[in-house]
């Protein structure tokens, strides 16, 4: 049930999940591609991720045999997976903690990101997903903070970490993942701003649900489910 990871290391190129992507359908699960720099790195929502020397970049292939829907799991199985990994090395591991969907903070500010693109078969389903991963190693060119580690070390601890939560997932045990991301995000009740578009809708968070979307109970005590958006935790 093991990734075997194949991992390859470029000096600089555009973006990570562009190399993963290039090598087409032929690629095995497990191949991890990593970069010093990254000349085009890309954030969720097409925002840019500023690459420069020092930090780790690092995308590496999956090829789940589940159903389209399930994919929007995987974002809470290799977030829970970073942070946990995270945790293992830093200096102050309560520190790290988790924000929907996939950010990971350290003493609050984001110091890791994720970035998940599925690619379809001629069939509508699921051919390969590219992880793309970015920590802050060294510095925090935009915004957040660095951990200040090692990135061999960094890149070791978190594709163990993966292997471990993944395998839990692919035996079907979301169940388990969710309870593990929940110990290490907000809590229940946290005051949350979600910015949707334009749009901005402030609330309290109430759960992830099966499916890996967001739970806000608004002011008027309604419930509303979020499938994608910007989360800023406003308190506790
Ligand atoms: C986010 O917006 O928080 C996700 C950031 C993901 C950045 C990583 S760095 C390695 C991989 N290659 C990219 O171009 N993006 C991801």
């Amino acid at each position: 049930m093991n990734v075997n990871w194949t991992i390859e290391r470029y000096e600089e190129v555009h973006s990570t999940q562009d190399v993963l992507r290039e090598r087409g359908e032929k690629a095995q699960e497990g191949l991890a591609v990593v970069a010093q720099v990254q000349t085009k790195g890309r954030g969720r929502h097409g925002r840019e991720w500023i690459s420069p020397a020092g930090n780790l970049y690092f995308s590496f292939l999956l090829k789940p045999d589940v159903n389209l829907k399930s994919v929007g799991q995987l974002g809470l199985v290799i977030g829970q997976a970073l942070g946990a990994a995270l945790r293992e090395i830093v200096d102050q591991p309560d520190e790290i903690s988790l924000k929907w969907p996939n950010d990971v903070l350290y003493g609050g500010q984001k110091c890791a990101g994720i970035l998940i693109e599925t690619q379809l078969n001629d069939r509508n389903g699921i051919d390969s997903v590219l992880v793309g991963i970015g920590v802050n190693t060294k510095s925090a060119p935009e915004i957040g903070v660095c951990i200040d580690r090692d990135n061999e070390d960094t890149l070791q601890s978190v594709l163990s970490a993966v292997n471990e939560v993944y395998a839990l997932w692919c035996v079907g045990d979301f169940d388990e993942v969710l309870r593990r991301w929940h110990n290490l995000a907000h809590p229940k009740g946290a005051g949350m701003s979600v910015k949707l578009g334009e749009e901005l809708i402030e609330g309290v968070f109430e759960s992830v649900d099966s499916d890996g979307h967001l739970h806000l109970r608004l002011n008027d005590n309604t419930l509303r489910t979020i499938t994608a958006g910007d989360v800023y935790v406003t308190g506790d």
